[in-house]
Order: structure tokens, then sequence, then C-alpha cells
């Protein structure tokens, strides 16, 4: 029989970590061919909590899940793991200035980055969900200078999926016939969604709504939908992260589709003049378990101002943690 896949969850016992840690036992993850290994990490005051929540999942039977193991230590929830998602992160607090939050996020991610450098197995994919999620990711990277470096990437699934959703009420389109929506930039008010290069039935999606509903609605309502969420709930989004966070790491091990493509924030390579080794959302395929950003799109002068305003801002999240000392 297959033996089983580790999988690292930080934050485990949070409320991503709740609906995050159901679908992996059954085998959303990976595949329904894939026994996993949880390891949870928390901080020590969520231990107790993260033991709960084990229980549950002892009570969930599930065929695939071959074992659950608890840790407040980086270096041993890392420990052989082969996927790593980082959910826990500081979130911001009343008066916490930009600054406190990065070195605060930089306090977790350095180190669990060198946990991963020095325990994780060579085939380590690593998702980054805690916010600030792009920068936390470069944050771990650096920490991490043996693993190859495209193995960090950070979340802007759940944005993609919100892009898809607008779009398909927009058109009465059922999200199925949507292809090639991208998500350029940084996991905050200042991402990108570009519809120029998606398609509605073969059709250029930009072409097929007024370009006032493109700007105006659509790009702020994918943008703001976070706050949306938090409004409506009082609470942030949890379980769409959850999903967006199985999406991400399943396309990643299984494929995009042929003709299709999906959202990932990944280490540049320069591509559309986006500054080297930032971890910026791309249009990227995805096969054998390793991805590539599409190449060759041409982009036009609206998109072209909105991916630098993006990437600017995570220029100054880098400048703003290398002047912390975190990389
Ligand atoms: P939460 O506050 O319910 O849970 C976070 C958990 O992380 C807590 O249990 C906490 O004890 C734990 N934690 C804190 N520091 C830790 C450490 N050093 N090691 C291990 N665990 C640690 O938060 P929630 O709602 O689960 O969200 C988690 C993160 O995901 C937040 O940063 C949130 O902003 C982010 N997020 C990102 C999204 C994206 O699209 N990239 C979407 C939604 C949320």
């Amino acid at each position: 029989s297959t033996p089983p896949v580790t999988v690292t969850v930080t934050g485990a016992a949070g409320q991503i970590g709740y609906a995050l840690l159901f679908r992996i036992a059954s085998g959303q993850l990976l595949g329904p061919d894939t026994p996993v290994k949880l390891n949870l990490l928390e901080i020590p005051q969520a231990v107790k909590a993260a033991e709960g929540t084990a229980m549950e999942l002892a009570d969930g039977a599930f065929p695939l899940l071959a074992g659950v193991d608890i840790f407040d230590d980086a270096t041993k929830a890392f420990d052989g793991a082969n996927v790593a998602l980082l959910v826990g992160a500081r979130p911001r607090t009343k008066g916490m200035e930009r600054g406190d939050l990065l070195e605060a996020n930089g306090g977790i991610f350095a180190p669990q980055g060198k946990a991963i450098n020095e325990g994780a197995a060579d085939d380590i994919k690593v998702l980054v969900v805690g916010n600030p999620a792009n920068t936390n990711a470069l944050i771990a990277k650096s920490a991490a200078p043996d693993v190859p470096a495209e193995r960090f990437t950070a979340m802007t699934r759940l944005d993609h999926n919100r892009a898809l959703s607008q779009l398909s009420a927009k058109l009465s389109v059922p999200v199925s016939e949507i292809t090639k929506m991208t998500i350029w930039g940084n996991h905050s008010a200042t991402q990108y969604p570009d519809l120029y290069h998606t398609e509605v039935g073969g059709k250029i999606a930009a072409e097929q709504v007024e370009e006032s509903w493109l700007r105006d609605t659509f790009i702020p309502t994918v943008a703001k939908r976070g706050a949306a969420i938090i409004e409506a709930r009082g609470a942030s989004s949890a379980a769409s992260a959850a999903s967006a966070a199985i999406d991400h790491v399943y396309t990643w091990v299984n494929g995009t589709a042929d003709g299709d493509w999906t959202s990932m924030a990944v280490p540049s390579d320069g591509s559309y003049g986006v500054a080297e080794g930032i971890i910026s959302s791309f249009p990227v395929t995805t096969a054998n378990g390793a991805y590539e950003i599409v190449q060759g799109l041409e982009i036009n002068d609206f998109s072209r101002e909105r991916i630098d305003a993006s990437v600017a801002e995570l220029v100054e999240e880098r400048d703003a943690v290398k002047a912390l000392g975190l990389l």
C-alpha cells in the first residue's frame, strides 16, 4: 500500500484549521489514493484545543488518515513533512504599525522556514496562508536556503475563486465554463484580478462585460471580499480559505487542465517585469508536481498599472522586512 504523506498544518486550532483538517483527512488535499499523516503545530496555549480537534478527527474514522500528532515545537512538527500548510500567523491588532506586524510574523515564519530547511522531506511543498501571506512566505523561503526557492508559495487561490464566482454570477454561467482567470500581485487590497485573458465559452471575459462593471464593481468586489465577509459573519473567511488551500495544493500536485491555468503566489523569476525574488501572484500551469509561470501574455496599459501597483507594495514589504534583518 502507498506510504502516508506527512502534512504539517500550523495554526491547527484556529478557524481555518478547523475547516481544513477534516477535508485533508478525507483525502481532498492529495486525492483518494493517498493516505495522510497529520502533524499539527500550535502555540503552547492552543495545544489543548488542537487535542480536541484531534479527538474529532479520530471520531471521523477517516480511512485515509494514518495518524495525527500535535506539537508546539516547529523543528519536530516539520520533521519529514512533505506538505506544509502555514496557516497560523500573528494578526494585526489595534494600534499595531505595519513594521510591528511584519516583525511579529518574522518571529514565526523565520523559525518555521529554518525548521523546514533542517528537517522537511526532499519533496517538501509549502503553502503560506497566514497574512501577510506573500511576505511571510518570503521570510520562510529566506530562512530555508537548502530548499529550492520555488517550493515556497503563498495563497491567492481564494481571490481567484472569488473572481470566478463574481464573473459566473455576472454572466449567469457555471464556474466550470470559465478558464484562465488570473490574480496578479499581493494577497491584499492591491491585488489585480485580470479578465483580459479569462475565457468564457471560448471568448475573452473582458469583452463580455461592461468596462465600468469590470473597473468599478468586479475588481473592488473581489479585492474587498474579505472585509465584506467579516462584516456579514462577524469573523473572517475560514471555510472558503480552507477550501482554497485545498484547491491550491491539489492543483499543484495533480496538475491544471489542458487549456487552463490557476493563480499562485510564487517567487518571481522576473516575468512580466515583476521584481525577481518577491512572492507575487501569477497565472501558472502545473504538471507532475511542479508549476510554471504562463509566459507571453500581452499586458495592456490598464493591467500594467495595476500589476505595477501591487508589485510596488510587495517590494515595500520586502524592503521593510529586509530592514528588520529578516531576509
Ligand atoms: P485564527 O486566529 O482562528 O487561528 C490562527 C491560529 O494560529 C491560532 O490557533 C493560533 O494559536 C495559531 N498560531 C499563532 N502563532 C502560531 C505559531 N507560531 N505556530 C503555530 N500556530 C500559531 O485565524 P484563522 O482565521 O484561522 O486565519 C489564519 C490566518 O490566515 C490569518 O493570518 C488570516 O489573516 C489568514 N487568511 C489568509 C487568507 C488568504 O487568502 N491568504 C484568507 C483568510 C485568512
